[in-house]
């Protein structure tokens, strides 16, 4: 038997050749990650698709861009570079060096941290297997896959830190990464907005803009983690994040731009019938996807995530630039909460405030999406705006989960939300509008009549090209 390559057949910067271990550990993982592939991956059938592929992690030629079959991607494992002089930024251990291997006190904690971030990598490639079938242009078809297939990659990337460094229970979760699916009724994904499906592209742009971006988020803590291995892991993982957020920005900018051309043409908000879609079932979509996206934060206040970040396990968004102790013990912060029943803010130690801290980071991120939206309106000369609902809309997590409120933040008693909610949320009427829509476009150059064309195309190349060759 001759000597598999190992750079070719999987893709590394971790001396993977050199690691016996490690090459039987991911040997007998990818046949099942392939036939999870196969099975919960994409379903519409292709030859092959436009792809970038993660080689290296330095400077302008990380990636290369060419046709591949998709069940011959090529799933690498890259770390970002080492620096050897890395200290930990944060917490009780601050100024001491990176931990190069797990240190067995946080063991348990720093395996949980990473199943739960590897579990919504596969989760949202189930979420979106059939969206293919509907896809408004060959552009925006080959734009699904490539965040498919990195999310598969993310998939190996927290993969390789349980083998490497978790032993035998780790391989055993890994496994279960694989077994746990998208809205399955006995074994769900971790998290809730991972269950949720993503049934046409107006959900898929909304989710790569929201829900990818908690992902970012999420990331961006574990970039700083005092673990070297996983920080580096992320740090390289946020590099690809970059492209699904210019999806989810970019697909919603160019709904709302053929949306607005539409009601500027014919003078009329009444876009249904002539196959846009309208600003308020817009909102409505907004609203879902940015409200469960928000629970994805936890609740406001946390003592798990006080520890782990006086552990060093994880940090705050941009720890490094923060101008304060980066210990946090004597700080406090405001958090959102129910005081005597009503929508309100208290204060509480910084260090349990934690995932309050993060969400705010978020939203203020979010609110940049919603202002290009409406620069966007403006420009048509509609009066029309977008906006993001108010923190207490539409919260299974958290203090606000007890209540309802409406997008503006006023408290409503149960029955009136149920009056009401239609107003904001998606009824059964919008998403069989929204889908009837979804009528696939595979023809070269062409796109669909509910969305604009994207102002550039991948890698140079132009809209209309051959993204994606169907099988
Ligand atoms: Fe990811
Ligand atoms: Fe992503």
């Amino acid at each position: 038997m001759s000597r598999p390559d190992y750079a070719e057949k999987i893709p590394n910067n971790v001396g993977l050749a050199e690691d016996r271990r490690l090459q039987r550990a991911l040997e007998s993982w990818q046949p099942d990650f392939l036939s999870w592939w196969e099975t919960m991956g994409p379903t519409l059938p292709t030859q092959d698709v436009y792809l970038r592929t993660a080689i290296d992690v330095r400077g302008e030629g990380w990636a290369q861009f060419g046709h591949v079959p998709m069940i011959d991607y090529r799933w690498g494992i890259f770390l970002a570079d080492k620096n050897p002089d890395r200290r930990i930024a944060f917490g009780a251990h601050k100024g001491e060096p990176a931990w190069q291997k797990v240190p067995g006190e946080y063991r348990a904690e720093l395996q949980r941290l990473i199943v739960i971030q590897g579990d919504t990598e596969p989760a949202s490639v189930e979420q979106q297997r059939n969206l293919g079938a509907t896809a408004p242009s060959l552009y925006d078809l080959r734009n699904l896959f490539q965040v498919n297939v990195e999310e598969g990659r993310h998939l190996w990337a927290m993969v390789y830190l349980l083998h490497a460094y978790f032993g035998r229970e780790g391989r055993e979760e890994a496994e279960e990464l694989l077994h746990r699916n998208s809205g399955s009724a006995d074994s769900p994904r971790i998290l809730g907005a991972f269950n949720e499906e993503t049934p046409d592209w107006l959900s898929f742009y909304m989710f790569t803009y929201f829900t990818d971006r908690d992902g970012k988020y999420q990331l961006g803590t574990l970039k700083e983690s005092a673990f070297d291995p996983l920080s580096r892991t992320c740090e390289f993982m946020l590099k690809e994040e970059a492209h699904h957020m210019m999806v989810g920005t970019t697909g919603v900018d160019r709904v709302v731009e053929r949306t607005a051309q539409v009601m500027v043409e014919n003078d009329t908000d009444e876009v249904a019938a002539l196959g846009a879609i309208p600003l308020d079932i817009i909102q409505k979509y907004l609203n879902f996807h940015y409200s469960v996206s928000l629970d994805l934060f936890g609740g406001e206040t946390s003592t798990n995530v006080a520890n782990y970040y006086t552990a060093g396990l994880k940090g705050r968004w941009l720890e490094e630039r923060r101008k304060d102790d980066h210990q946090l013990t004597n700080d406090s912060i405001m958090v959102d909460a129910l005081v005597e029943g009503e929508i309100a803010q208290h204060e509480v130690m910084a260090l349990t405030g934690l995932n309050t801290d993060l969400r705010r980071e978020y939203i203020a991120d979010c609110s940049g999406g919603v202002k290009r939206w409406n620069r966007i309106l403006e420009e048509a000369g509609l009066a029309q705006r977008l906006y993001l609902p108010h923190v207490a809309f539409n919260r299974k997590v958290g203090a606000f989960a007890a209540i309802e409120a409406a997008p503006s933040g006023e408290k409503l008693t149960a029955s009136e939300w149920d009056a009401r909610k239609g107003q904001w949320l998606p009824t059964a009427t919008d998403k069989t509008f929204v889908r009837s829509l979804m009528q696939p476009v595979y023809e070269r150059g062409k796109i669909a009549a509910w969305v604009a064309p994207p102002r550039n195309g991948i890698n140079g190349q132009p809209f209309d090209y051959d993204y994606v060759h169907l099988a």
